[in-house]
């Protein structure tokens, strides 16, 4: 049986999203298991991480697995070894590979020659696994999800495209509040539109951050200056307006949340009064990676066996 990866939100169809999301909620209620059993997962960071790597150690040991952290660095691959000869030498020591990395043609490449399951643990283009905790926990607080809005406040990059395309898979509409200059590739914008089209939800740019705040049930941000991004003030001060604060949060429902799939820096995309208010869904957001990966691992290895 060929292996199935998880390399963008898109690899999973409509359906296996929701098995996965439903599963999540049951691996957070009881959160041991053996579906990993005896299996060991290779864990390649390629950039740093706190989130990512912490959870999916402890998910693959709290499935019976033993989580194996590399770095791309100390790895050949980083050296002379290609990517097919990595993918195919990992393969033959280990039950699926974790990869964070910059190149999505990377994790892709990897994938094509790995005979066990791949998972993008973000790439410049992508954070898919991400995005299914961001609907998760979305839907957590709002289980009458379908139909409302998120709003993306800030930097067009790879959490934005994941995120859209998660909401266009989960009948949830996404506003990109994104400035000139910096929107998502218009491949991927046609990709997401097409998506949303297909499911019937809505799909919008709004340039001005408090036209598009008006309505949301969520919002969202993430840092300005991506990871392996040079410092660039000129980005900075074009994205100030989109600030996710007190007062574009007064401006959407009254039960809207703030979200962040963190590391935040505070004072620029977030204030401390959103993070830290009683609106601020970030940290259950951050816990939720946990019980979203366990059951994507699960559904990847296992089918939908909890
Ligand atoms: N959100 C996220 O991926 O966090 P880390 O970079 O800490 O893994």
């Amino acid at each position: 049986m060929e292996a199935r990866h998880f390399l963008k939100v898109t690899d999973l169809a409509k359906a296996e999203v929701e098995t996965v999301l439903i599963a999540a909620a049951s691996w957070k209620k009881q959160p041991l298991g053996s579906v990993l059993q005896g299996k060991t997962v290779a864990l390649v960071f390629g950039k740093p991480s706190t989130r990512t790597r912490v959870s999916f150690s402890v998910g693959v040991y709290q499935l019976g697995g033993m989580p194996l952290a590399l770095s791309e660095q100390e790895l050949q691959m980083r050296r002379s070894e290609s990517i097919e000869d990595t993918a195919r030498v990992l393969s033959r020591y280990v039950d699926a590979i974790v990869i964070r990395t910059f190149a999505q043609r990377d994790v892709e490449d990897l994938a094509a020659h790995a005979t066990v399951p791949v998972i993008n643990a973000l790439t410049d283009d992508d954070h898919p696994c991400q995005a299914l905790t961001d609907v998760f926990t979305f839907r957590e607080r709002f289980p009458d999800a379908s139909g409302r809005k998120i709003v993306y406040l800030g930097d067009g990059n790879n959490v934005a495209a994941s995120l859209a395309e998660a909401c266009a898979l989960t009948g949830i509409d996404i506003c990109l509040s994104v400035p000139e200059g910096y929107d998502l590739p218009p491949g991927k914008m046609t990709e997401i539109q097409t998506l949303a089209n297909a499911n019937g939800t809505g799909f919008q740019v709004e340039r001005d951050p408090t036209a598009a705040v008006a309505g949301a049930s969520a919002l969202y941000t993430d840092v300005w200056i991506s990871m392996g991004q040079e410092s660039d003030s000129a980005k900075v001060e074009a994205l100030r307006p989109y600030q996710l604060n007190d007062d574009l949060l007064r401006r959407a429902r009254p039960e809207a949340i703030a979200l962040h799939c963190l590391p935040a820096h505070r004072g620029d995309e977030i204030t401390d009064e959103v993070m830290d208010g009683p609106r601020s869904a970030v940290f259950d957001q951050a816990e939720n990676r946990l019980h979203v990966q366990k059951a994507l691992m699960s559904f990847l290895l296992e089918g939908d066996r909890r």
